[in-house]
């Protein structure tokens, strides 16, 4: 059950990601800090990227697939997630539609901004505790070691151009990116100017 612990790594670096993005925004809005765009750039970059390509099709195609086959019960609560996957593309894109006139227009865009990015992480949070407290305990149960074997083969898999080592480097390598832009204590970039 390799899988289990590599979706929690997943959830992780994204609620990460979605906090940085949390304390910016009150940095903003409590200190008068000054934007730093190219950060908040690649952190929209990320949780677009990372769930949207990476994640969300790993759980759909493999997870969720087999959960179907072994347990019809659990179709409601996998139909309204899979549903969250497509809504959370639409999220994101209002998430940087939000971003760009946050960016073009100045201090009027920041609310919009704010309230988008607030919006994205409950919206999110919601989804993974469902995983989490829900979906997984189910599948823990009812998935036979022949289902396990194919999942955590998809979830390892380094060969695979999309869910392989390379596309796992890819996002790690934003995750640092990530970091090194991040002022304390979200990550190890420079303070924000005031
Ligand atoms: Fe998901
Ligand atoms: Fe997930």
């Amino acid at each position: 059950m390799k899988a289990i612990g590599i979706i929690h790594d997943e959830h992780r670096s994204l609620a990460a990601v979605l906090h940085g993005m949390l304390y910016l925004v009150r940095d903003i809005r409590e200190r008068g800090s000054a934007p730093n765009f190219d950060l908040l750039s690649a952190m929209v970059y990320y949780i677009d990227a990372f769930p949207e390509r990476y994640h969300h099709p790993k759980e759909d195609g493999y997870l969720f697939r087999l959960l179907r086959k072994r347990h019809p019960a659990a179709a409601p609560v996998l139909d309204q997630l899979e549903r969250q996957h497509k809504e959370g593309a639409a999220k994101i894109r209002d998430l940087e539609q939000a971003l760009a006139r946050y960016r073009e227009g100045g201090a009027a865009g920041f609310p919009g901004f704010a309230a988008a990015v607030s919006d994205y992480a409950d919206f999110h949070w919601d989804h993974m505790r469902t995983e989490e407290e829900t979906v997984i305990p189910m599948a823990r149960e009812r998935l036979t070691p022949e289902d396990w074997k194919e999942i955590d083969a998809a979830f390892t898999d380094h060969g695979d151009p999309l869910f392989g080592a390379k596309a796992e480097a890819e996002y790690d390598s934003l995750f640092r990116r990530i970091v090194n832009l991040a002022p304390p204590p979200i990550g190890v970039g420079p303070a924000p100017a005031t």
